[in-house]
């Protein structure tokens, strides 16, 4: 079987985490939120290891959570996505976004979560919960708002259209956007540099930048997620998961 998290040294003090379903856009399936959360608790519990890179595999960052996934879900079928966004808020290893590609739904709310993040400039965001009948989550419905201001963030998690890596960095969900393809040369730059930093400075000067907003972003990660849970048992969403599976 393939694995659809790879997770390797690239350079010193350097760990790539990469998403690898590229034949689903690498859409999150359960063994893939698991093995993210492993990924990213080995490199946290790894003193060789000082930042993190994440990045999807085949030209694509993620297509968010496997609507098979969510058709097939029960009240609890969100728990491990639930799980991994806790692991992503609280991992204390600075975590450096690159970015092609789609990067829709918690593919986008992920970014909230990273330190650093880049773009190629083919890259395309969307937030579609509302129009799968879902609401928001991993914490976006604070960290949007706060980040983008809340006529932006409105905008992006209501309307849930398509929007390009220019307003994603307007929105706050980017450093910069690079040519098509450099996005990953850039973290990967960024990343070593932060690496060759003194490593307990850098983490307490990521646990500080996080103090303010750890307990509302966890509070308000279990609030959505109760809706959400709700929310994929209901007919509106259930309608419109039927309709994507039935066009493939
Ligand atoms: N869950 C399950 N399967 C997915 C998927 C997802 N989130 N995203 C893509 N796939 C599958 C497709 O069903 C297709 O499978 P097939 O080859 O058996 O037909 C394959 O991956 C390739 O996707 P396709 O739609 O043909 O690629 P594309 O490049 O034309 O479009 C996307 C890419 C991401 C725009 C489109 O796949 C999409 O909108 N996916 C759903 C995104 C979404 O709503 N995610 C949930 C967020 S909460």
């Amino acid at each position: 079987m393939t694995e659809t998290v790879l997770s390797e040294n690239v350079a010193e003090g350097v760990r790539q985490i990469t998403m690898n379903r590229p034949d689903r856009r690498n859409a999150l399936d359960r063994a893939t939120y698991q093995g993210l959360i492993d990924a990213l608790a080995a490199a946290d519990t790894d003193a060789s290891v000082r930042a993190i890179v994440l990045t999807g595999a085949g030209g694509c960052f993620t297509s968010g959570n496997d609507i098979k996934d969510f058709a097939a879900g029960g009240p609890g079928g969100a728990r491990v996505a639930i799980d991994f966004l806790d692991a992503i808020s609280t991992t204390k290893k600075p975590i450096v976004a690159a970015v092609e590609g789609f990067a829709v739904g918690i593919g986008t709310t992920m970014l909230l979560h990273c330190d650093l993040a880049f773009a190629g400039s083919g890259a395309s965001f969307r937030l579609p919960f509302v129009a799968l009948g879902l609401c928001p989550e991993g914490g976006s419905s604070y960290l949007l708002p706060l980040i983008a201001g809340s006529k932006r963030a409105a905008e992006l998690l209501m309307l849930g259209e398509v929007f390009s890596p220019e307003v994603a960095q307007e929105a706050g969900l980017l450093n910069a956007v690079t040519e098509g393809g450099e996005a990953l040369a850039l973290a990967l730059e960024k990343a070593k540099a932060l690496a060759a930093l003194p490593p307990q400075s850098v983490a307490l000067t990521k646990m500080l930048l996080k103090r303010g907003s750890a307990a509302a972003t966890a509070e308000t990660i279990a609030t959505e997620a109760r809706h959400f849970g709700e929310r994929l048992m209901s007919a509106e969403a259930q309608a419109a998961f039927a309709a994507f599976l039935m066009k493939r």
